[in-house]
């Protein structure tokens, strides 16, 4: 199945795209662990992506599709994926539509307030992609996984989340009614417990 994960930032993307695509035995996307990957290595792609990422604004069209349309070439997207945090915009959907069959579209909804809690106390690993929360981790500085050093996401701190807040308001929220009018869309309350969202996407999903 090819699945979209959309949502706000800090709904919960990654932390269900992990235990999905680990349950359904198919590989997670994500366009923002890509671009943070491309900006540790210094490529030209992460030179380039930094300078937005760092803002909280998104890195252009042209970027992504490209790096999404090779991704789905590789022989483990044959059974399915789930693109996490991708697409963002009308034109990243219009031009995924041209290179993929989309089955299903999970919004992970919830209210901004909770989301800038969610950012402020978030840490990461960014050697094996573990995601934790600060209430959560008993004054634990390394990863459970793999035991790398967790760090903040540079783009988690109070201003950048407003600024990419908004720009989820104005570029990535009208791909709500995109996916709803093409009969694709289901809605899933971000707000309620992990597990509790977990098992609301597998029922979506009829999983
Ligand atoms: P990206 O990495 O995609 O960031 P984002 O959309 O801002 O989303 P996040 O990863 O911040 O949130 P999430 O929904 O994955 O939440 P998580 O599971 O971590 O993109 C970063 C940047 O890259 C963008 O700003 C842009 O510049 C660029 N970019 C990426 N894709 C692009 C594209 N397609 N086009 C253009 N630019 C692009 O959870 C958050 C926290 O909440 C964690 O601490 C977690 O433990 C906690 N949590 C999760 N679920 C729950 C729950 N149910 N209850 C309590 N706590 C929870
Ligand atoms: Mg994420």
């Amino acid at each position: 199945m090819n699945i979209i994960f959309l949502g706000p930032p800090g709904a919960g993307k990654g932390t269900q795209a992990v235990r999905v695509c680990e349950r359904l035995g198919i590989p997670q996307i994500s366009t923002g662990d890509i671009l943070r990957r491309a900006i540790k290595e210094g490529t030209p792609t992460g030179l380039e992506a930094k300078s937005y990422i760092d803002k909280g604004e998104l890195v252009p069209d042209s970027v992504v599709i490209d790096i999404v349309r090779d991704r789905l070439k590789e022989s483990d997207c044959k059974n399915g994926y789930v693109l996490d945090g991708f697409p963002r915009t009308v034109a990243q959907a219009e031009a995924l539509a041209g290179f993929a069959e989309i089955d299903k579209v999970i919004d992970i909804a919830i209210e901004d307030q909770k989301l800038i809690d969610r950012l402020s106390g978030r840490r990461v690993c960014l050697s094996c992609g573990g995601t934790y929360h600060v209430s959560t981790l008993g004054g634990a500085t390394t990863c459970a996984k793999c035991g790398a050093e967790l760090v903040q996401r540079a783009d988690d701190k109070a201003e950048t989340v407003l600024s990419r807040l908004s720009v989820y308001h104005a570029q990535t929220a009208p791909l709500i009614s995109y996916y709803k009018e093409r009969g694709k869309l289901a809605e899933v309350d971000g707000a309620q417990a992990m597990d509790d969202c977990f098992n609301a996407i597998l029922n979506q999903l009829g999983a």
